[in-house]
């Protein structure tokens, strides 16, 4: 009886051991190798991944119809610095539409040089308006409604709806404009933000990638064609879904936090969990997240629920996660396999998928609406 005892207590302990060393399950080497471009292309129709249509005709079914003109006075008031208090900072100041949309900051910097408070990375704008809901705890439902946040914030654009009101009043041409777009109402904040928005809706961009699920097999390269069979495999797609490869819910992260879910190693403090991981080359950190805490914001409520960022463009709009503190994409990936699927990818599965997510790169189309 004593000898069974001890057996099954050694291999307890064998097993808890193998688990803290071997921990991650690691992804077969030929997960990734491509199918043929053609089945490929159809895994990846059927499961959502659709281009972004190359004509207004397509895509504004997918983002709305708004007026030609509306547009066009959208366009000139993102651009227009006379929405900030010191006439400095305009929406483009951290949305740069030529260079992913971003600003490549760790985090944005607005009015007198402030940071964002909670240290948060600027999103890109562009596909923005193909999100379901926007800012990184999906706390607005739509681009006109968030267009209302940065012109308010005193760390960004520090205006209020009266100043911007009286700002644009001021302009005899947009006066003359914003009677001819909004002959009932006029100028007024709400206006304002909704053909800033109505602008943003036309910013879809396109890439490789858009032309090889169109049919162009030579579109994108054998390494990229494996990295976007391990994104669909693994289950990134989940997350990531849709035409804008994100955008569309709000997921936890860290999801698997703990190297082995059976013997978590979380350490607690202040009443917050700290997050720790263990094994033989120990490490840890005094964050909730995979990386420092930078700015303390922990998502929706504080439940670490985040909105899933957008990944077109995502190779050129690091520094990477909510507090930009992952400066490679590679990294990025690594700790979304890792801690989003429980995978480690080695390092040419790695290559491979960020060799896919650059066939996301694009600028805006350019439809011709106007
Ligand atoms: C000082 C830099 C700064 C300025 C100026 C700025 N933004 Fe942002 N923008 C940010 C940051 C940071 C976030 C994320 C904030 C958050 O989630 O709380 C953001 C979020 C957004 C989002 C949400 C994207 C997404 O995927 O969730 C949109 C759209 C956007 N901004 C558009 C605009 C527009 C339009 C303007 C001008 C009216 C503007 N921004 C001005 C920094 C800026
Ligand atoms: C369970 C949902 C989920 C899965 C699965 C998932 N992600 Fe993510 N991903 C997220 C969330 C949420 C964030 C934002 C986390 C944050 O910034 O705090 C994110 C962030 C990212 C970022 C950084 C984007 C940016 O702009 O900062 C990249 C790159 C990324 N994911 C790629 C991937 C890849 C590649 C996979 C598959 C290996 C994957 N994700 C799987 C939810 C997921």
């Amino acid at each position: 009886m004593k000898s069974h005892l001890i057996i099954f207590l050694i291999v307890s302990v064998v097993v808890v051991v193998l688990m803290n060393i071997g921990i991650f399950i690691s992804v077969p080497e030929d997960r990734g190798i491509a199918v043929d471009a053609e089945t490929l292309r159809k895994e990846a129709l059927r499961r959502g991944l659709s281009p972004v249509p190359a004509q207004w005709n397509e895509a504004k079914k997918a983002v709305g119809n708004p007026d030609p003109e509306m547009i066009t006075l959208g366009e000139r008031l993102f651009f227009d610095p006379v929405l900030s208090k010191d006439r400095t900072i305009n929406c483009a100041t951290c949305h740069i539409i030529e260079d992913g949309g971003d600003d490549n900051r760790p985090t944005a910097i607005g009015y007198h040089g402030q940071a964002n408070p909670f240290h948060l990375n600027s999103p890109t704008v562009l596909n923005a308006a193909l999100a379901k809901r926007q800012f990184w705890d999906g706390r607005s439902p739509d681009v006109e409604d968030q267009a209302k946040g940065p012109i308010q914030a005193p760390f960004e654009m520090a205006m209020t709806p009266p100043e911007v009101v009286e700002r644009l009043k001021a302009d005899p041409s947009y006066v003359e404009t914003f009677a001819r777009v909004f002959p009932e109402e006029g100028i007024t904040f709400d206006t304002a933000t909704r053909a800033i928005g109505a602008y943003e809706r036309t910013l879809l961009t396109r890439g490789a990638y858009d032309r090889f699920v169109e049919g162009d097999d030579d579109a994108i390269g054998e390494d990229a064609k494996a990295g976007l069979t391990l994104f669909m495999n693994l289950g990134c797609k989940g997350c990531h879904s849709g035409m804008s490869f994100g955008g569309q819910s709000l997921q936890t992260f860290p999801l698997r936090p703990y190297h082995t879910p059976i013997v978590p190693h979380s350490v607690y403090a202040n009443g917050k969990r700290y997050f720790k991981e263990f094994s033989l080359g120990s490490v840890s950190y005094d964050s909730p997240f995979p990386f420092p805490d930078i700015g303390g914001f922990h998502g929706k409520n504080g439940m670490h629920r985040f909105r899933v960022p957008i990944l077109r463009n995502v190779t050129r709009t690091g520094p990477y996660f909510h507090n930009g503190s992952v400066d490679k994409i590679e990294e990025a990936v690594r700790i979304m396999a890792r801690h989003q699927l429980g995978v480690d990818l080695n390092q040419k599965q790695i290559d491979r998928i960020v060799a896919f997510l650059k066939t996301l790169e694009g600028g805006p189309v350019g439809y011709e609406i106007r």
